[in-house]
């Protein structure tokens, strides 16, 4: 089978979206399968590659068709600037466990509570990569591998672990939960064997978290401020970690 739109049918049940040349990239770069790939310029797509992805041109130049805008416009739900998209096979719920559950743990687990905006869980995700963290967990109900997720995510659910699991299924590990009523964090170094766990955005940690927490922290705020966003609150908690590993341990 070796007409494009033909193997995107084939794939198009399981397999997950990656919708733009930036996600290609990064999911061939973390390992992902990547079965389908089409673009409305090859040529343009492979000097991008050339100019920004040398270490994935080569796999680019094998992977990519060529499509009409028509043919293409008829996979993704919206034209990406760059013309790019891609089907990749979603890593199985097994081997996420396995990874999740591996030790000793180098880089923390992040948790996200019971999560509502699923743009909060891609940029998670993309930091999660970034500091190379072991996986990370939602419990709930979104599906961190919704379209919206891995839209956010920038194809870099293939660089960490996602699944979602129950409060009751977390990872090994100290569970440090964050909450504006915790102590200081800057009083305690986060371990790498740690699973960080951050609330809802409406309703913040579930009674179900918290009674499970060894730890509740707080990242430094004025008294009249609430809370900080979701996604940044993971942003500084993993930076704080990063810091007291010493800079050789996050590129
Ligand atoms: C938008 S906040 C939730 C606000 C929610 N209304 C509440 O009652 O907590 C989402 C999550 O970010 C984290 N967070 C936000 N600000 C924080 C702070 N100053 N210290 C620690 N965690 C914070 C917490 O994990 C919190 O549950």
């Amino acid at each position: 089978m070796t007409d494009p739109l033909s193997r995107w049918r084939a794939h198009a049940d399981t397999a997950v979206l990656l919708d733009g040349f930036h996600a290609l990239k990064h999911a061939l770069r973390f390992g992902a399968q990547v079965p389908v790939a089409v673009t409305t310029d090859r040529e343009a797509a492979l000097a991008l590659a050339g100019e920004l992805a040398g270490d994935v041109r080569g796999t680019l130049d094998a992977l990519l068709t060529e499509v009409s805008p028509e043919a293409y416009a008829s996979l993704v739900p919206r034209p990406h600037p760059t013309g790019v998209a891609a089907l990749a096979v979603r890593p199985s719920r097994e081997d996420n466990l396995r990874a999740l559950a591996r030790t000793p743990r180098t880089a923390p687990v992040v948790v996200l509570d019971n999560p509502r905006n699923l743009g909060n869980a891609g940029a998670v995700i993309r930091l999660a990569a970034g500091f190379g963290v072991t996986g990370v967990v939602t419990t709930g109900t979104l599906d961190p591998w919704h379209p919206t997720v891995l839209r956010g995510g920038a194809g870099l659910h293939f660089a960490t672990a996602v699944e979602r699991l129950g409060v009751d299924e977390l990872p090994a590990g100290p569970l440090f939960a964050l909450d504006p009523e915790g102590e200081d964090i800057r009083g305690t170094a986060l371990p790498d064997d740690a699973v960080l766990a951050f609330g809802s955005e409406r309703t913040g940690l579930s009674p179900q978290l918290r009674a499970r927490a060894d730890h509740l922290l707080r990242l430094p705020m004025r008294p009249q401020v609430s809370s900080y966003n979701l996604a940044t609150s993971v942003a500084m908690t993993l930076y704080h970690w990063s810091a007291a590993q010493g800079a050789h341990r996050v590129p």
